[in-house]
């Protein structure tokens, strides 16, 4: 199968990336314009394996551009998996416009560019943040999620509502995925579990919003990418299908949990500072997994100490502390 990622040099992207290729079977083609959110150095350290096979291909862009990039008008692929996106809720507040340029105007621009190429298989990479602060736990596929609570939260809405748009529409398939809090190996330096090992590393205090009692189901970026391969067997026998589907863990951890666990783990001593919690941030996220587990097998297997001590060892190894 021909499979364009968007997003490649990412997080989550750079991971799905290298499954797809284990399987030997897949051309994979990565769409990434290296946004500054954060370092150059971080994404091309994560497209450093990807580089060594001769099934990868990297075209640099942006999605606003997609129509013209030559690299990507040949042979179309058989399904996207888009990725690429200004991710983290917090840094969406200061910058609502630049996260509707890339989410949504740049989601559209590939669902139109999808459908003029024919191209009808799409996995769509959401977010639990769209879930806001819905006052029922677990959160469910089928709960109301029209009130977003930050410009992020709004542009994965927005995203999930076009893609149904394209299905009903043009016939463009879709699988949306919400993925629950990601953790593992490459984690983008804005999310706390990196921020927290940055900080501490450099001998400043960790911020600790609110009494502690927040919480995420943080996901192992490994269970994520099983779901998202799960995912795509799924979308590609069925001939009709529009469908969300969370990926978490189902077992939320709160902040003064996370913290003992980062105590445990650290070799260097972790101070903290207790500051007041940010609008915008939801309270708990905790993903109901029901729905993966039936239509994909789905089954999460990666604890959150040892997705947090894998973590840090590539954090140690790879020296990005900034
Ligand atoms: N990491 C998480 O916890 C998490 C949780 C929920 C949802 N998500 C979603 O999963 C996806 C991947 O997240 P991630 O954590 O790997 O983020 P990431 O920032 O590491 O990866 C996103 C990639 O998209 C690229 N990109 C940004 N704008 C682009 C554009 N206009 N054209 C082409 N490429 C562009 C960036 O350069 C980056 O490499 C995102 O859509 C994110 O919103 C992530």
């Amino acid at each position: 199968m021909r499979v364009l990622v968007t997003g490649a040099a990412g997080f989550i992207g750079s991971h799905l990336c290298e499954r797809l290729l284990e399987l030997g079977e897949n051309q994979v083609i990565g769409l990434d314009n290296f946004d500054p959110f954060y370092s150059r150095t971080q994404k091309d350290d994560n497209l450093v394996l990807l580089k060594e096979n001769p099934n990868f291909s990297l075209v640099e862009g942006s999605l606003d551009q997609i129509s013209d990039l030559d690299e990507l008008q040949s042979e179309k692929p058989d399904l996207v998996i888009h990725l690429a996106a200004k991710a983290g809720v917090l840094p969406s507040i200061k910058d609502p416009s630049g996260y509707i340029h890339t989410n949504i105007n740049g989601t559209l621009s590939l669902l139109d560019w999808m459908k003029e190429k024919g191209i009808s298989n799409l996995i769509f990479g959401s977010s639990s943040s769209i879930y806001g602060n819905y006052p029922v736990t677990p959160f469910r596929e089928d709960m109301k999620v029209s009130q977003p609570i930050s410009p992020y939260a709004l542009t994965k809405a927005s995203g999930e509502m076009m893609t149904y748009n394209y299905y009903h529409l043009y016939d463009i398939n879709c699988i949306n995925l919400r993925f629950f809090t990601v953790i593992g190996p490459r984690q983008r330096p804005d999310l706390a579990i990196h921020k927290f090992f940055n900080l501490i590393q450099k001998g400043e205090p960790i911020k600790l919003y609110g009494d502690g009692s927040s919480a995420r189901d943080y996901t192992y970026v490994g269970d994520i990418v099983s779901g998202v391969m799960a995912s795509i067997d799924l979308l590609t026998s069925s001939s009709s299908i529009y469908d969300v589907i969370n990926l978490g863990n189902h077992k939320p951890v709160t902040l003064g949990e996370m913290v003992e666990v980062i105590e445990s783990i650290s070799d260097v001593p972790v101070k903290k500072d207790h500051v007041p919690f940010q609008p915008g941030d939801v309270d708990v996220t905790y993903a109901d997994i029901a729905k993966a587990r039936t239509l994909l097998g789905y089954e999460p297997s990666t604890s959150f100490e040892d997705g947090v001590r894998a973590f840090y060892d590539w954090f140690k190894e790879s020296r990005l502390v900034s």
